[in-house]
């Protein structure tokens, strides 16, 4: 054989012919932005683990959200920093009906209704010892009475007007005890993304900075309701639960590392499937675009390009407003 049978470069030769073929496409509508959302007034305070991220004020959570509108956006991830002082045993803040978190749904909604605000429904913020639940003596986070905070958490949250509820606690039958709740409270739009195969990660590291549960959580892990990392087959049994129990969407997270776990969840429920680029994953990006290691624009839109061809359907990203800007330029 003097030349190859397939040439397999010919369609890769002109940009034309790469765009025809190109099977993946990013846009600013498959991306969710991710804030931390504090107390105060005109507050902009950076986090020293996340280089380009801030933990803002009610105000200044609006001015991001018009931002993300008018860059294509459709939706805020907001995750409380609520004060010190608010934290307790029992977690009760986290249904405060004007508590932080509610508030902010509540201005957000006010001013901006178009833009999506899928919130978090987990007590760790809320919590004096760091953990997602509540625990008994032997500091071991209990389920059903968790779950019971959980419920009325979500309330809080659907009647302030959130888009989403997400569950990001892991606790077992949660989802069809909130999807109750939310129906027979008359809540029947309120969707939602369950953190379905959540893994005990250590690349929350940095969001546990943050929001200021890592220090309250000390040494303390979550191996006893989050997923191990070991395990692929036991995130599809977590995805099937959660769907019959009236989940809308599921979420696999961390991101980069699980996209395995991406692709066998679409494959197996073709259901609206969405991704958590985490923390740790910022982190380890933006250092090493600091140190000049790797070029910043490429490599975060391919990261978020391989999400998608991996099945996600939407991507929650530090990066969405860099990403959703660059996107536009290049159009
Ligand atoms: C808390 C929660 C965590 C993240 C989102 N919700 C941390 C944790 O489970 O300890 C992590 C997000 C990130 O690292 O960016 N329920």
């Amino acid at each position: 054989m003097t030349f190859p049978a397939v040439r397999m470069r010919r369609m890769r030769r002109d940009a034309f012919s790469r765009a025809l073929m190109r099977e993946t496409v990013l846009t600013p509508a498959d991306l969710i932005l991710p804030v931390f959302v504090r107390e105060g007034q005109g507050v902009r305070e950076p986090v020293p683990s996340m280089p380009g991220v801030e933990r803002v004020s009610i105000d200044e959570l609006l001015r991001v959200g018009e931002q993300a509108l008018s860059l294509g956006i459709p939706a805020l991830a907001p995750f409380p920093v609520p004060d010190a002082s608010t934290k307790s045993e029992d977690a009760a803040e986290a249904y405060n009906p004007d508590g932080l978190m509610q508030r902010a749904i509540r201005a957000m909604k006010q001013s901006l209704p178009e833009l999506g605000l899928i919130c978090d429904v987990a007590l760790d913020p809320y919590t004096t010892h760091g953990q997602d639940g509540l625990i008994d003596a032997a500091g071991y986070v209990m389920n059903e009475p968790t779950v019971e905070v959980l419920v009325k958490q979500a309330l809080a949250q659907a009647e302030a007007g959130a888009d989403f509820v997400a569950p990001s606690d892991m606790m077992d039958g949660r989802i069809g005890t909130i999807r109750d709740a939310l129906e027979a409270a008359g809540h029947i739009h309120t969707r939602i993304l369950a953190y379905a195969a959540k893994y005990a990660s250590s690349f929350y590291g940095p969001f546990r900075d943050a929001v200021g549960s890592a220090a309250s959580l000390g040494g303390g892990g979550k191996h006893t309701y989050q997923m191990d990392v070991a395990n692929s087959d036991e995130a599809l049994r977590e995805v099937e639960l959660d769907l019959a129990e009236g989940a809308d969407a599921v979420m696999v997270k961390p991101g980069m590392p699980y996209l395995d776990i991406v692709r066998r969840v679409k494959d197996a429920f073709g259901a609206p499937t969405f991704v958590y680029q985490v923390s740790g994953e910022y982190a380890m990006l933006r250092a090493a675009f600091a140190n000049g290691w790797l070029d910043e624009r490429a490599c975060v839109l391919e990261s978020l390009v391989a999400m998608k061809r991996a099945g996600a359907d939407a991507i929650l990203t530090y990066f969405a407003l860099d990403a959703a800007r660059w996107l536009r330029e290049a159009d």
